[in-house]
């Protein structure tokens, strides 16, 4: 059945394309926050544990928030890691590494997702979907106080 809400199939595909990317980007970064949570060594080692903790589980809600939107815009989602890291800009770190090294990644991490989101806000006012551009706004707000926290690490 067509949908009659006022966004045309291209428009609801262009926003479904989009938060596909960010889905992308926010789940590598989730496993990787939640990698780092587990190995993370140092002086700093409690709290960081808990920042990681905090954050990752902060992601968990935010990843099924956005793909119940791409539902809620009539798609399916491909959530597989196989789709994932197709199109994912997260580089993901084989190795154990320094607690700095661990912040620096989640710094340039948060950053990639910020800039998906702020794009993914501008296409969602230009395809008048206020549904995505709340959600974008609300999630951008919260990556970029992620940042902050992060950053006051180092
Ligand atoms: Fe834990």
């Amino acid at each position: 059945m067509a949908h009659n809400t006022g966004m045309s199939d291209e428009e609801r595909a262009s926003m479904s394309g989009a938060m596909a990317k960010v889905l992308a980007d926010l789940y590598l970064l989730y496993l990787k926050t939640q990698n780092f949570h587990w190995n993370v060594t140092g002086a700093a080692f409690f709290s960081l544990h808990l920042l990681f903790e905090k954050q990752y589980q902060e992601m968990a809600d935010e990843i099924d928030e956005l793909a119940e939107r791409v539902r809620s815009l009539g798609f399916f989602v491909d959530g597989t890691t196989v789709a994932f890291k197709k199109i994912s800009s997260i580089v993901e770190e084989q190795k154990v590494v320094s607690w700095e090294e661990m912040v620096k990644q989640l710094v340039d991490g948060h950053e990639v997702v910020i800039r998906e989101l702020r794009n993914l806000n501008f296409l969602a006012e230009k395809h008048r979907d206020p549904g995505t551009v709340d959600m974008a706004g609300r999630r951008l707000a919260a990556h970029e106080k992620a940042l902050w926290m992060l950053r006051s690490q180092l």
